[in-house]
């Protein structure tokens, strides 16, 4: 069966929790392999008072799928505490993961609270010119990574220089902390003893996971690799600096899980109906006001606009294909999986942005300079007519009305890139296979 790529198309929070959840129920393996638990990825399973939702951050969303193995790749950054969490919590709702369905890899790298109390304090430096980060510590341990100071996963198999470099690197990060920026320093003894445990805890899950992979793939195995963030928001490709620090784009992929480009099979681009963005950062298709709240709604509902992991409401516009064509160009992508379509239900006209103005008036199908200098150019739209129907209840295209049909069919033209599923609602039977 192969890989199967499934990376989000914008800035993150398109749905891919519940579109990698729909896709694992024909899936051996899903797999992490970017970011940490700045993701928040949710399934909904179930309706009415039967519903059961599931906020996923490090673990992969095909774990909710029964027959799936998981794994963390060692492209991610993974905090131990929240890892053990999240096993805990999704075991009080019956599922437990035995080694035999979680494998972290072993070059992982871990973050611990030295690396959130760093992440806080440069973001505090920042001042106006802040990201707007989770505060998750991503930035700071795949700072510590790439300089070649970080702390890798396999250190849990070897309790004794578990301790000592823990130490060494709260110490290390004290003095930055205390001497750059005035905070307060950290326990290291303390925190190296708090890492003996979750060692313990988590060092059977520890394997050489791009051999597995790899087993698995030439065995025939499906596997899915499951993004994180998304990809205007990849730390090369992205709109820089107002990023997050891994690659969650194809290439990311293959450097993450350690597996080889021969076995891509499929690339999913997952993108809603229209743009969101939580953070900082250029964003010309925003939409303010009485536009702007209607999209991200009232926070009535679990899916409005607001953020899976901090809760900040999100900002919220029209879909932009300038944007889209440029992701679908970095990715490969090889299909789109539209959501949130019964959001757009009531409105008289939507929006696509297809082009941008510069400020001497001339239209750019295509990013001139790349996604980093968006600032001086406005959006340019193309107006369709809207619809007024609930379309929750819709399961196959000709249950939509006409106007929503065209409105899928006017994306896939002007990206030129087939649509596969579109969903209208959260709930797993909430989609539409075309
Ligand atoms: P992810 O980070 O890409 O996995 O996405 P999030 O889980 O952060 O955000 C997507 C939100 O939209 C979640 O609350 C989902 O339950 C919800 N959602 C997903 N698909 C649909 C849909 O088709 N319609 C509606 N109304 N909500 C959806
Ligand atoms: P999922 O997987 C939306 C954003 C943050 C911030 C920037 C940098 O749920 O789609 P970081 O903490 O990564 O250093 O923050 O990236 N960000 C996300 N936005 N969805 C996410 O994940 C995100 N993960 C990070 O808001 O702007
Ligand atoms: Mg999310």
């Amino acid at each position: 069966m192969g890989l199967t790529i499934l990376l989000g198309a914008q800035w993150g929070d398109e749905g891919k929790g519940r579109v990698t959840d729909l896709l694992a129920e024909d899936a051996d393996v899903t797999a992490r392999f970017s970011g940490g638990d700045n993701a928040g990825h949710t399934v909904t399973v179930g309706t009415g008072a039967a519903a059961r939702t599931f906020k996923l951050h490090l673990l992969p969303s095909g774990v909710i799928q029964s027959r799936t193995v998981n794994v963390l790749g060692n492209g991610m950054v993974i905090n131990p505490a929240r890892l053990r969490g999240e096993l805990a919590a999704l075991a009080q709702g019956g599922i437990t993961l035995s080694p035999e369905r979680l494998k972290i890899s072993h070059a992982a790298h871990l973050i611990t609270p030295a690396h959130v109390a760093l992440d806080k304090a440069e973001e505090d430096a920042r001042g106006a010119d802040k990201l707007g980060t989770t505060g998750r510590g991503i930035g700071p341990a795949y700072t510590a990574k790439i300089s070649r100071g970080g702390l890798r996963a396999e250190l849990f198999k070897d309790p004794e220089t578990l301790a000592d470099k823990i130490e060494a690197h709260v110490a290390r990060v004290n003095r930055t902390l205390t001497g750059l920026y005035g905070a307060a320093p950290l326990d290291p003894a303390a925190i190296a003893s708090e890492y003996a445990e979750h060692a313990q805890a988590l060092a059977p899950y520890i394997t050489e996971t791009s051999l597995y992979l790899d087993g698995r793939l030439k065995a025939g195995a499906h596997v899915i690799a499951e993004g994180a963030q998304g990809s205007l928001l990849d730390i090369d490709h992205g709109t820089y600096p107002y990023v997050t620090s891994s690659s969650p784009t194809t290439g990311g992929v293959l450097t993450g899980l350690g597996v080889g480009a021969r076995y891509i099979d499929r690339v999913i681009g997952v993108t809603k109906v229209f743009q969101t963005r939580v953070g900082e950062g250029p964003f010309p298709t925003e939409a303010f006001g009485a536009e702007g709240d209607r999209l991200r709604g009232t926070g009535a509902n679990p899916w409005d606009e607001f953020g899976t992991t901090t809760g900040r409401p999100r900002r919220c516009g029209w879909l932009d294909l300038v944007l889209l064509r440029y992701t679908i160009r970095i990715n490969g992508l090889t299909e789109l999986v539209l959501t949130k379509l019964d959001v757009l239900s009531g409105l008289d006209r939507v929006r696509l942005c297809t082009g941008y103005r510069d400020p001497a008036g001339r239209l750019h199908a295509e990013l001139p300079y790349g996604p980093s200098d968006l600032a001086p150019f406005t959006a340019d739209y193309e107006d369709l007519p809207g619809w007024s129907e609930d379309v929750g209840g819709a399961r196959q295209s000709s249950d939509l009305p006409a106007a929503a049909r065209a409105y899928i069919e006017r994306i896939s033209a002007l990206t030129g890139v087939p649509v596969s599923l579109v969903s209208v609602g959260p709930e797993r039977s909430q989609i539409i296979r075309l």
